[in-house]
Parts: C-alpha cells; structure tokens; sequence
C-alpha cells in the first residue's frame, strides 16, 4: 500500500470532530466515516474525504484503502443496552476483524477507564463497560498493532496538552474531549502501535512525553 491514511470511525462524534480539525492542520490523511448526508457534506464543506459507513450495516469497505484506524465511535447514553451491544461490542468487533483482514497497520481504540473491571462501575454503566472490556480484549487477542486509549469522565474543556496516565495520582476523574483527540493524533503520529493500554485523565504530564516515551 502506498500513502498512508486513517479511517476515523466516529468522525461526527464530539471526540471525532476535534481529532479530525487536529489531523486536518497536521500531515496526517484522513478519511471520516459518517453515517448521513448531512455530515457527509459537514466534512466536505472543511475538505475532509468521507466514506458512508454504519457499525449496524455493511461498513468494510470504509477501511479499504486506509492503512490506519480510529474506532471512537459509541451509541451514547441515551440509548439503551441494545444499541451499546450493536455499536460498542459488535461495532468495535467487527471494525477489528475488517482491519484485521485487511492488514491494517495501526488500530487506536478509543476505550473507557476502569473498564476491564464492569461490577464496580454504577450499575446503569455496567453493560456498557462490559461492552468496552469485551472489545479491548479481542483487540489485544488479535495480531494488529495497536493502542488502547481509555479516558475517564469526558468534558468539552479546552485542550491542556497535558495529561495523567496514572488514575492513583490523579487529581480529577475527567479528561477532555480535546486532550483525548490529541491524545490519538500523537499516538498515531508516534509510530506504528505497540500494544500500549493507555489511562487518561486531565493532568500535568505533557502528551507528547506520554507518545513518545
Ligand atoms: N462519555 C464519556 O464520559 C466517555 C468516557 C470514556 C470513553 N468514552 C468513549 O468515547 C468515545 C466517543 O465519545 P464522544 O463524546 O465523542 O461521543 P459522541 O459524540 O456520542 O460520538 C459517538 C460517535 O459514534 C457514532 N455512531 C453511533 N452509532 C453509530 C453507528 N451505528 N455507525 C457509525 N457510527 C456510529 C455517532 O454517529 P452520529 O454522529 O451519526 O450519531 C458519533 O459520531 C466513545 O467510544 C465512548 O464510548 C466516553
């Protein structure tokens, strides 16, 4: 394969949005996976390439020619335990095994802090842990590279560039969306994955120390 280029699945989320304005000032080449007309023409109004995709439907042909993937797509909160199983568990499930066939280089999953242990979660939160835990393994059960990033709480505060990967000495259980999408650039940027499970809270240590330790 040639030049390489990031499927973003999730690109119109909030995560999405912020991760794909970063990649557009860097040299990264992206590709946004968008589900509607409307953000279709969202992304092609900034001069991002799209492709139409949805995690409930057929979809492998979004990662055809890329050689690197996003997946920080999730069906929220507002839906119910049905959604969380199609989008989170088998949505992620099946966007591994479709990079998986096709060779990709570099998979980031955007995860969830604390997942790999869903009975302590607070119980309307627990289904969907399980759902993140289940597809964190199979990613770590397969042969792609890749990196698991899990944030804690999620907030629209402006980008620190900082970070703390140790929830024990942290300070606050959030992060925001902004340093997350920052968080996945430089993991991208940082070279080809190597298995890393990254925790991500707001903190004091620079993102790039975190990268490119
Ligand atoms: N909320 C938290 O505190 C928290 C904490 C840790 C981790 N996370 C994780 O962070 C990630 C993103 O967070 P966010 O705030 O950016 O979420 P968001 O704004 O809700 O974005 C989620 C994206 O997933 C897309 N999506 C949903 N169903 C889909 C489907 N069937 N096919 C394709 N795309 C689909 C949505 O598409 P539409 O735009 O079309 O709806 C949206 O673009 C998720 O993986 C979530 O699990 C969240």
């Amino acid at each position: 394969m040639g030049q390489k280029r990031t499927l973003v699945i999730g690109a119109h989320g909030k995560i999405g949005q912020l991760f794909c304005e970063r990649a557009q000032r860097s040299e990264l080449s992206i590709c946004a996976m968008v589900r509607s007309a409307e953000q279709r023409e969202y992304f092609e109004r900034l001069g991002t390439p799209c492709v139409m995709g949805d995690l409930e439907a057929d979809f492998a042909h979004a990662l055809d020619d890329c050689t690197d993937v996003v997946f920080t797509a999730g069906s929220g909160g507002h839906t119910g335990a049905e959604k969380t199983i199609l989008v989170d568990l088998y949505g992620a499930l099946r966007s591994i095994e479709a990079a998986e066939e096709r060779g990709i280089e570099h998979f980031v999953m955007v995860s969830a802090l604390r997942c790999e242990a869903p009975l302590s979660a607070p119980p309307g939160l627990r289904h969907y842990m399980v759902a993140k835990k289940l597809a964190d393994e199979h990613l770590m059960a397969s042969p792609l590279p890749h990196t698991i990033l899990r944030p804690g709480l999620l907030s629209d505060e402006a980008p620190s560039g900082m970070v703390c990967t140790d929830p024990g000495r942290a300070t606050t259980r959030s992060i925001s969306r902004a340093n997350v999408a920052h968080c996945i650039l430089t993991a991208l940027e940082s070279g080809g994955g190597n298995g890393r499970t990254i925790d991500l809270l707001d903190g004091a240590t620079p993102i790039t120390e975190v990268f490119h330790a």
